[in-house]
């Protein structure tokens, strides 16, 4: 297939996709909202601030995702990658910077109403409930839809078998990496435009972290872009279409995944050796 940067890798199945979230730009409406056709599908530009009254973590932060791409951002303990990630979600005020969604501004929106525009966001911790089976979970993934979303949940059991076969089981039972699934899953659920994903092969063996990419892979390949911190950072920036290596709130590197894997400096400082 021509023009598809994953190959003949993973399933060709792009009905997970919300209708909603294949198409050109959507129009803006109303508010402050400012169309950005042109720019990139989701951007958070140079973003500034921290944790209520704290110091500011982010100094000047950009972070951007293309339709179609995988999206890495990558860098040590502390660096504040998970800082912009909530700070794209809108769970941090910035003092500084804007995030855009499909061309619309979203930086004064609840995380609430960024799921609703389309976002699905994957923290780095507590990201399931433990004591609910996969199929609750899911279930609670769905939680803004009003429609049937028993279809989605059979693509989600297509794109991850093991869930199915632990549907009715309670998700703290599962291994590191099915808990992961389930997270995914869960996220997957409201048919995000965009996939947001934090650190998700912390904790599972190289095995199933290949697996894990393998369906990150597949994601993406349905037409979800997809932004994701990774401390497998040498693994992660071989699927990346786009890196970032952040250091203490800021942008040091930015690149193909193939320029900063190439980058001396960057193998040096940041992927050991
Ligand atoms: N909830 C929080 N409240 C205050 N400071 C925090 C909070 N979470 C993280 N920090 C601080 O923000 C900085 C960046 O942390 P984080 O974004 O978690 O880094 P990374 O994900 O790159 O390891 C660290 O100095 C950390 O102590
Ligand atoms: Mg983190």
């Amino acid at each position: 297939m021509s023009g598809d940067p994953y190959g003949d890798r993973g399933n060709k199945d792009a009905t997970i996709v919300n209708p909603r979230g294949t198409g050109t730009a959507q129009p803006v409406k109303g508010g402050s909202a400012k169309a950005a056709p042109n720019g990139p599908f989701l951007i958070g530009e140079t973003m500034t601030g921290g944790y209520g009254n704290g110091p500011d973590i982010l100094h000047d932060c950009t972070i951007s995702v293309e339709k179609g791409e995988i999206a890495v951002i990558v860098g040590p303990n502390g660096a504040g990658k998970s800082t912009a990630m909530k700070a794209i979600f809108g769970m941090l005020d910035l003092r500084a910077g804007h995030v855009r969604l499909d061309g619309e501004d979203i930086t004064a929106l609840s995380p609430q109403a960024r799921v609703a525009k389309g976002m699905g966001f994957v923290p780095q911790t507590s990201n399931i409930f433990t004591s609910m089976t996969v199929e609750e979970n899911l279930e609670m993934g769905a939680f803004i839809r009003t429609d049937d979303f028993s279809g989605t949940m059979e693509q989600i059991f297509d794109l991850f078998p093991i869930l199915r076969e632990k549907r009715r089981q309670p998700a703290g039972e599962l291994s590191g990496g099915q808990r992961q699934q389930v997270a995914v899953g869960r996220a997957l659920m409201t048919q995000p435009k965009l996939l947001m994903l934090d650190e998700p092969t912390a904790g599972v063996s190289p095995i199933v972290m290949d697996e894990l990419f393998e369906r990150i892979i597949d994601v993406a390949r349905t037409g979800i872009p997809v932004l994701m911190v990774e401390q497998n950072a040498r693994q992660a920036l071989e699927i990346a279409d786009k890196g970032y290596v952040m250091v203490q709130g800021a942008n040091a590197y930015t690149g193909t995944g193939k320029e900063l894997l190439a980058d001396e400096d960057v193998r040096k400082s940041f992927l050991g050796g």
